[in-house]
């Protein structure tokens, strides 16, 4: 029990890492919309990986208590949903044009999708943040995808949860086809992006009311 609290303490940093990275994804695409553009932006997430499922994925890989912080690059998450692939790598070139923070590894899981079908894109950052004891270096895992993707990795994810990471053949055979589906429905949107970002642009200028400023999404 000491020991899960000593680790609240430790990750309130983290806490502190994802707020802030929330807050300026979210500007970002607050600041495309106020420009009238496309933004590659949908939505922005993020969580502190709760202390337990830390501790019991630091068991898993026999991690020591010290190697935790620099060897799970995902305690602090934010993940990025976008509406089509080619937004993913706009982001991705936002993310290396700031200043406020180092990118120490990418992973491009679209080029290469995992055996289990899964496709994002992960930026492991480290980010400075001020504490009541100064600086510190936090790790992050910021995960873009589009929304196709982000709707098969979070029902997958599910599944993995519920039959503890052990997927009946038959489930994972439909798995993979909907991570095959998912990809197709990426393709179709990509070839009529311009389309639907005309649509939305109309769209836009009809209700700028609903454009207001603190709209929160
Ligand atoms: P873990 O997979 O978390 O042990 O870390 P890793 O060092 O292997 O990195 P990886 O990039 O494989 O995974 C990081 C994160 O990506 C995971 O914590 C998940 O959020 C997500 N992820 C990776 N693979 C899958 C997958 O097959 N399905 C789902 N739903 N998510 C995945
Ligand atoms: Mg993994």
């Amino acid at each position: 029990m000491t020991e899960e609290l000593n680790w609240y303490q430790t990750l309130v940093p983290y806490t502190q890492v994802v707020d802030e990275l929330k807050v300026k994804l979210r500007g970002m695409r607050k600041q495309f919309e106020i420009e009238n553009k496309h933004s590659p932006i949908e939505l922005v997430t993020g969580r502190v990986k709760p202390v337990q499922s830390m501790l019991d994925k630091a068991r898993r890989k026999k991690l020591h208590d010290d190697e935790i912080e620099d060897v799970l690059q995902d305690i602090a998450g934010v993940r990025v949903v976008c509406q089509f692939v080619d937004d993913i790598y706009t982001i991705v070139e936002l993310l290396r044009k700031r200043d406020d923070f180092d990118i120490i590894e990418e992973k491009d899981y679209i080029q290469h999708k995992k055996e289990s079908g899964y496709r994002s894109y992960h930026v492991i950052i480290k980010y400075p943040v001020q504490t009541i004891h100064g600086k510190k270096y936090v790790t992050a895992e910021i995960q873009i995808r589009t929304l196709a993707m982000n709707f098969w990795a979070t029902n997958e994810h599910s599944l993995n949860y519920k039959y503890k990471g052990q997927i009946p053949a038959d489930i994972q055979k439909r798995l993979k086809r909907a991570a095959e589906a998912a990809f197709q429905l990426d393709e179709e949107m990509a070839k009529i992006k311009d389309e639907v970002q005309e649509a939305q642009w109309i769209f836009n200028q009809i209700r700028p009311q609903v454009k207001e400023v603190g709209e929160h999404r």
